[in-house]
């Protein structure tokens, strides 16, 4: 489950008022970065794991980095071996050919949101501010999460909590939003909280925490953007080259493990007559999750919930 209660963490990075990266050695040690490779960072935020690469990059080397929020521009380093791309990931393949590379070397993807999208109060991610039920990583995009609480049916609004929350009470909630939505408006945070207060189960922290998560993962259909990056990484990485996805929450991680097993999105059957699966174009790297130290933990508390795997192209 993704935490939203993190607070900023002290740091000497460059960026670190913007976003502290989250096992960064782990994940870059993952790409085993080749002086003269293509690398991708998907998630670009703050830089933090981009810089890291960097450092280990040779002059003819490349690091294109993407990420759909145009806040990130102002951390892009000015420097000859990276490109920036403003898009969604789930574009991957289009704007490499755009760019004339159709083989990588590497690609990273650091999931969901950075700390300065929790913390700038006007993006309508945190339950800490008030402000409007935002929650758009593309502000280019037009569907906001008022939107959603707005338009969504009762059954929509269950699922949605149930399953991308897993709020403990989603059908109740899903009803009282759908009550409250006829009488007053729910376009603010503060509007949420007071609309749905009654009903509040357990620690209202973490209820708040699990309620704006499964509106951020629908807003920005977060699974369906995973999704199309795997699918389309798989005829982009060179033999031997690496994917390494940190994630944040059991619904990714699933949809990463079950891709690396398999190398597919699809259920995969077995031949009938032979008894043969299909072949995965995939090794996998970490048998188990790489998880954050203690000491990690204990310094960012955003790092809690994060597992890293990788996977190698054969
Ligand atoms: C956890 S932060 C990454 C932090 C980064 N690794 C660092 O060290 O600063 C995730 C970033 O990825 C971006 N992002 C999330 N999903 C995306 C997607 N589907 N396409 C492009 N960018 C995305 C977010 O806007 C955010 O800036």
């Amino acid at each position: 489950m993704a935490d939203q209660t993190f607070s900023q963490q002290e740091s000497n990075d460059a960026t670190a008022g913007y976003h502290v990266p989250v096992l960064l050695n782990e994940a870059v040690e993952g790409l085993n970065i080749q002086e003269g490779g293509i690398y991708i960072d998907a998630t670009f935020g703050g830089g933090g794991h981009s810089r890291q690469i960097l450092k280990r990059l040779g002059d003819k080397g490349r690091l294109i980095v993407f990420d759909q929020d145009i806040d990130a521009a102002a951390n892009v380093p000015d420097d000859k071996r990276v490109l920036f791309i403003p898009q969604n990931f789930r574009h991957i393949q289009r704007f490499l050919r755009l760019h004339k590379i159709t083989g990588v070397d590497g690609i990273l993807a650091d999931l969901g949101v950075s700390s300065h999208q929790f913390d700038e109060a006007a993006r309508g991610f945190s339950f800490r501010f008030d402000a409007n039920l935002d929650m758009r990583m593309d502000q280019r995009q037009t569907l906001t999460a008022a939107d959603i609480l707005k338009t969504y049916s009762e059954l929509q609004l269950h699922k949605m909590f149930e399953q991308y929350g897993e709020v403990t009470n989603a059908k109740t909630l899903a009803k009282t939003i759908v009550q409250q939505r006829s009488i007053i408006s729910i376009s603010t945070i503060q509007e949420l909280k007071q609309a749905v207060q009654a009903g509040v189960m357990g620690n209202p922290q973490k209820y708040f925490a699990q309620l704006f998560q499964a509106l951020r993962i629908v807003v920005n259909d977060e699974l369906g953007a995973l999704k199309e990056l795997l699918r389309q990484s798989e005829g982009l990485l060179k033999p031997g080259a690496r994917l390494a996805i940190i994630t944040f929450h059991s619904l990714e991680d699933r949809i990463v493990k079950n891709f690396f097993k398999t190398g597919t999105m699809e259920e995969v059957a077995e031949d009938e007559l032979f008894g043969r699966k299909p072949a995965n174009p995939f090794l996998i790297i970490t048998k188990k999750p790489i998880v954050p130290t203690a000491a990690e933990c204990k310094n960012n508390s955003r790092a809690r919930s994060a597992k890293l795997r990788v996977a190698g192209k054969k």
